[in-house]
């Protein structure tokens, strides 16, 4: 009889850990994966990425067609009606399409899904509704959940976190959302083009912390272009709910006199923290650090022989690509082969209108580490921004001042999302901003901008 049931066992089907197990399938270990949800795919595909994006499509759709936006270009509409349960079911297909897409890869690799919550028993068991199953090597991908704020209960009904918020029957007349980080924006800006009214309370003096200095404050200015009402160092001191609407008690963060906001819909969404509630850690020797995360090495091994751990639940971006890559590389590692990661060029996206991507240091983190030259680009110059009448936001590219090799890329543009991947590309391979500027960018794209950007670095730019 074999030692342990299974070569793997990853907790919980997220990204990083549905990734992983299918990888190390591929790979010829024998490999189980337990989840806790009706459906594969964890946080992202389920509650998180996935129906966020199909509704800002579909509400983006909505808004283009409802405000006459389409006039211009010759598009007349009228009788345009929203339809939030077509809308909401149309996410739902999609979630369901996704997910029981896993099931299909699952069972096309041979990875077993095993139902439930796992808690360890020691380093190499776990107990899942009532079973025990044993492995060689077993991989945390627990994930994330949303962060709580004391004094404003989640009810799921006038107070909601981001899954609430992705199924609202119906548009709120005044969303308040607590927090103006990734979540509140894109779902802000969902519940706002179906027709709310949005207040935005951030608690830092800008949007957006972690971004580059100065797409925070341009995102902040289009933001209130667009309608959203952002309340900058402000704190949610309370909240009480009465006959169906909320009375959040707000005071400036510094201190200071307080006042009441009314809303018929709060969302919260101050951040995730890392589940490890339940697992019973210390029966396989391991504790969190002081953030509640599980720390590993580069290679994704924790403190304690055999176990591993990756995503949301490890430090780090919780970002789904980050933990999908996360997953395939821990995945080599424990096959023996080596899987490694570059933390340093993780993209990330906000997926408002116009989106804002970035990868690499921003501004402020590149100047503490020396000397830097900065080429920027307006949208308003590329051709193809212009004729779709798109014309919002800049590219920055941030260069080593000495070498040039680029060290960080921002962008704050209609499809910054897909421009993105092209810096993260050229950061992998080490480019300098003369590599990206002397690259052929077909044309009339809005990737023009980023190769303008570079060009700019060196003080050379074309078009303005
Ligand atoms: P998760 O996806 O959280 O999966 C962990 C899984 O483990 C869950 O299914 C959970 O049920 C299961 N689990 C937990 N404990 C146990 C246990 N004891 N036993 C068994 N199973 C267990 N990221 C992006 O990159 N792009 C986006 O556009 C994006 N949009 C988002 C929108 C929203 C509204 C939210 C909330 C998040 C979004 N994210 C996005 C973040 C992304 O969802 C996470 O970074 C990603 O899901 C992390 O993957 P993971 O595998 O680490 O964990
Ligand atoms: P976040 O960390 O992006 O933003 C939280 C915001 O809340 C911050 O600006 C913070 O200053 C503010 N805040 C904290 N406490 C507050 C308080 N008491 N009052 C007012 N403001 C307060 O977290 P968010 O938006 O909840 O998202 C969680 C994570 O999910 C993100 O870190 C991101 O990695 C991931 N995500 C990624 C997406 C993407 O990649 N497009 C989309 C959605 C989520």
């Amino acid at each position: 009889m074999a030692e342990f049931d299974y070569d793997v066992l990853v907790i919980g089907a997220g990204p990083g850990g549905y990734v992983a197990a299918i990888r190390a399938a591929q790979l010829g270990l024998k490999t189980a994966c337990v989840e806790g949800r009706e459906t594969l795919g964890g946080t992202c595909l389920n509650v998180g990425c996935i129906p966020s994006k199909a509704l800002l499509h579909a509400s983006e759709l909505y808004e283009e067609a409802a405000s006459g936006a389409l006039e211009k270009f010759g598009v007349k509409m009228s009788g345009v009606k929203l339809d939030i349960d077509q809308m909401l079911a149309e996410k739902t297909k999609a979630v369901g399409e996704l997910t029981g897409g896993i099931e299909y890869l699952f069972k096309k690799n041979k990875v077993d899904w095993l139902k439930g919550y796992a808690a360890f028993k020691d380093a190499h068991s776990v107990e899942v509704a009532g079973k025990n199953y044993s492995a060689k090597n077993v991989v945390i991908a627990t994930g994330s959940s949303v962060t709580p704020l004391p004094g404003v209960e989640i009810d799921g009904k006038v107070i909601v976190d981001s899954t609430g918020a992705l199924a609202l029957p119906k548009v709120p007349k005044h969303m308040v959302v607590i927090g103006g980080g990734v979540i509140g924006l894109e779902l802000g800006s969902v519940w706002r083009r179906l027709g709310a009214q949005v207040t935005v309370v951030e608690f830092l003096d800008q949007i957006l912390p972690g971004m580059d200095g100065e797409i925070r404050k341009e995102a902040a200015k289009i933001f209130k272009k667009q309608g959203f009402d952002i309340k900058l160092g402000t704190k949610v001191t309370g909240a009480t709910v009465k006959g169906g609407r909320a009375t959040l008690t707000v005071e400036p963060a510094k201190g200071g006199e307080a006042e009441t906001i009314e809303a018929d819909c709060v969302l919260v969404a101050i951040g995730r923290k890392p589940n490890t509630d339940g697992l019973a850690l210390d029966k396989a020797g391991l504790a969190v650090n002081a953030r509640g995360q599980i720390d590993t090495g580069h290679d994704f091994a924790t403190t304690v022989e055999g176990v591993w751990a990756i995503g949301d639940v490890i430090p780090g971006p919780m970002l789904a690509h980050k933990a999908e890559d996360e997953g395939i590389a821990v995945a080599e590692n424990i096959a023996g082969l080596t899987g490694i990661v570059n933390h340093d060029v993780i993209p990330a996206v906000v997926y408002t209108y116009p989106e804002i991507a970035s990868v690499g240091l921003t501004e402020e983190q590149a100047k503490e580490k020396g000397a830097i030259r900065v080429g920027k680009f307006p949208m308003m110059a590329n051709s193809r921004a212009k004729t779709n009448r798109d014309t919002d936001g800049f590219v920055k590219v941030i260069a080593d001042a000495e070498t040039d090799r680029v060290l960080g890329v921002h962008i704050i543009a209609s499809l910054a999302g897909t421009m993105i991947a092209q810096a993260a590309q050229a950061m992998e391979f080490g480019a300098s901003s003369e590599d990206i500027a002397y690259t052929c960018h077909a044309h009339p794209t809005h990737n023009e901008a980023v190769k303008e950007a570079a060009m700019a670095v060196l003080g050379k730019p074309i078009h303005i």
